[in-house]
């Protein structure tokens, strides 16, 4: 919906023509809804004429029937849908509300205040280049309101409006707005924001929103409306090096090929040099071709509309385009253009910020999908430094991250790839996690800086291979990952195969989660987090053995699918079995052999695996034995027959017998 103007009436293609060259102020307003934020938003929307004719009709009635403005018009009804549904228990990310002026467009990113919707405004604010805080002028600034001046800090927003309403109930104070002011900045100073403009306003009746107020004569500054239509925005991002993450390699036939992308920093101009990162090839723009406006008059049938490709001498941040390179160099989805003289650093180590968002709580070592711009990798948390407490700015200590939770950590990827810190640009800087077995989005971060250029770190070319050190001991080198609850039988049937396979000549190694619990892993305990380094650790070493040849048996509880799975993708295709030695709990805890059930039950031992630990059972192992009907030494045959067949081991006239 656009804005209403006279212009319509008059000249549609002229207001049309207008309506799109007009330039667009993303914001997030940062306040609950005591505080005035609906009825603020309210009040933009019903100013700038936003409103349908039929949904100001429902708000009089409403305003009569529900308002808090003794019948008067309750603009706060307007938008309040959001407060009624989160009554309702409905989780609602952010409600984005767009509106328009003469001048400007403008999309207002409304989401919950509360600490609980940290993630919500971080997802609001991501896009946002102003943030309106509100305060109410009777209360002035609370807790509430540093923590959200903190998120918009964290997520890059450099210009503040410090809206502070409700000012008709302090009779428009000017010391009061003064000190609250005053209050304000010393504490913003600190989180590093300087770009400030407070306004007086009274959300309810209009003052200083579109006009300025005449109860306000000590206040000199632009009304509200004055303010977002006119900040500028883009400069900045503008005169910040050029960067096109590749969205789209597009090529229709053989003569073309195009990277298609947006625009996330900078210029670029036909004939520039450019650089392909991370691979480093140069090149020079040819062509640079936009998607022009669909040069369609007002009324015609849209099928006629050809969008035409227009070719541009320039382009600039925000747009969208297509580059044609002068040669033929590879690029692909998810690596980044440059100018060759302002690069972007490449690197796989990085301090990064994360904020959580998932109910599940992060567990460094467990490996994730990192999104970051159209490029997608592998990513751990190898180290967490600290949390920090939104509402004190606090550093503690900590080991996971909870739900809107905010941490500082060490993120190692499965490859280098270009980046800015966020500092520099939030495109190119920031990221989202994605867990690997769901797909939904877990966190968000901001890279800080790069711990290791990759390029520093090589791989060392190994002459004697994998494949040479299993071959002169006459095997393929494999890993057998038993899994299970504790007392399923794990360690017995995995000893039982080792000594077959030794028996028979073959080289072989038994890690056992016991055992390596009083070593290597020694540190660790039994928590979610601390069982994801206990298996990242293992897998590992197993990988090292299997490059070192030898056929490899792991017994370790290992719980959880993800890290299974990360196990598996260390080795080869083929390399790595997964036994799940599935024994019912009731059986396990019957046998109980080290007495470890009855503690747990008796609530002597925390977090036991089945008690209340969780064990996800694999949904497709190599092999799966039911150790509640096969006794260990049947199971073992089924295993070393496994191998025979996939020819990891010689039959040598198998001899079952030992
Ligand atoms: S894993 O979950 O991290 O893979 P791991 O296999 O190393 O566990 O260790 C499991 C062994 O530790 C069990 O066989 C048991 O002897 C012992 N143990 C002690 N406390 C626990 C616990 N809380 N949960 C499971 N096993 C425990």
């Amino acid at each position: 919906m656009a804005h209403i103007s006279d212009l319509i009436a008059t000249d549609i293609n002229e207001y049309l023509r207008a309506h799109e060259h007009k330039s667009l102020l993303r914001f997030i307003t940062c306040g609950s809804v005591d505080d005035g934020k609906s009825t603020l938003i309210g009040r933009l929307l019903y100013d700038s004429k936003m409103i349908f004719e039929d949904q100001l009709t429902a708000i009089e009635a409403d305003s009569k029937k529900f308002g808090t403005q003794a019948g008067k018009l309750d603009l706060a009804l307007l938008v309040d849908g959001l407060a009624a549904e989160r009554e309702q228990g409905i989780t609602i990310d952010v409600a984005y509300r767009f509106f328009s002026t003469d001048k400007r467009k403008f999309i207002v990113a409304d989401t919950p205040g509360h600490e609980q919707y940290t993630r919500n405004m971080v997802t609001g604010a991501s896009t946002a280049s102003l943030a309106v805080i509100l305060i109410d002028a009777n209360k002035g600034v609370l807790t509430q309101t540093r923590r959200h001046s903190y998120l918009v800090s964290l997520i890059g927003i450099r210009h503040i409006v410090l809206a502070v309403n409700k000012m008709d109930m302090i009779g428009f104070s000017q010391e009061v707005f003064a000190k609250i002011l005053a209050d304000y900045c010393e504490f913003a100073k600190q989180i590093g924001l300087t770009d400030i403009v407070a306004i007086p306003i009274s959300a309810l009746n209009g003052e200083n929103i579109t006009e300025p107020s005449d109860k306000t004569p000590w206040y000199k500054g632009p009304t509200l409306m004055h303010h977002l239509e006119t900040v500028e925005i883009d400069d900045e991002r503008q005169a910040g090096p050029f960067r096109l993450p590749v969205q789209w390699v597009n090529r229709p036939d053989q003569h073309f090929r195009g990277f298609s992308g947006l625009i996330t920093g900078g210029k670029v101009r036909k004939g520039d040099r450019l650089r392909v990162l991370p691979s480093g090839k140069e090149s020079k723009v040819a062509r640079i071709i936009g998607s022009a406006a669909c040069g369609l008059a007002f009324g015609e049938n849209v099928a006629n509309a050809k969008p035409q490709a227009a070719e541009m001498d320039e382009a600039v941040v925000e747009q969208s385009v297509t580059i044609v390179l002068e040669d033929e160099i590879d690029v692909s989805r998810g690596n980044i253009l440059a100018r060759a003289d302002a690069l972007p650093a490449v690197a796989d180590q990085f301090e990064v910020t994360v904020i959580w968002m998932a109910e599940e709580p992060m567990l460094p070592g467990r490996q994730y999908w990192i999104k970051i711009g159209a490029k997608q990798a592998v990513a751990t948390v190898t180290g967490l430094k600290h949390k920090t407490n939104v509402n004190t700015l606090e550093k503690l200590p900590t080991r996971t991250l909870e739900l809107n939770e905010i941490g500082v950590c060490n993120m190692s990827l499965d490859q280098p790839i270009a980046f800015d810190p966020y500092v520099e640009n939030r495109d190119t800087g920031g990221f989202i996690l994605i867990d690997r077995l769901t797909n939904s989005t877990v966190g968000a971060g901001l890279i800080q800086s790069a711990l290791r250029k990759a390029e520093n770190i090589h791989w060392q070319a190994l002459e004697i291979n994998k494949e040479a050190h299993a071959a002169i001991k006459n095997q393929k080198a494999c890993i057998l990952w038993f899994t299970g609850l504790s007392g399923a039988g794990k360690s017995t049937i995995a000893n039982l195969v080792e000594k077959r396979l030794y028996s028979m000549g073959h080289h072989t190694f038994l890690l056992d989660g016991d055992n390596v619990r009083h070593g290597l892993n020694r540190d660790l305990g039994f928590t979610d987090e601390d069982r994801v380094e206990n298996i990242r650790r293992v897998a590992e070493v197993a990988k090292l053995m299997v490059d070192a040849g030898l056929i490899v048996l792991v017994s370790f509880i290992s719980p959880f699918r993800s890290e299974r799975r990360m196990a598996r993708a260390l080795v080869s295709e083929g390399e790595f079995i997964e036994v799940y030695v599935n024994t019912p709990l009731s059986v396990a805890e019957a046998r109980d052999p080290k007495g470890l059930y009855k503690k747990a039950r008796a609530g002597q031992l925390k977090n036991f695996t089945g008690i209340d630990s969780a064990y996800e059972p694999p949904e497709s192992a190599e092999l799966v034995l039911d150790g509640s009907q096969l006794s260990p030494e049947e199971a073992a045959d089924r295993i070393v027959r496994y191998l025979a067949d996939r020819e990891s081991i010689r039959e040598m006239g198998l001899d079952f017998s030992i």
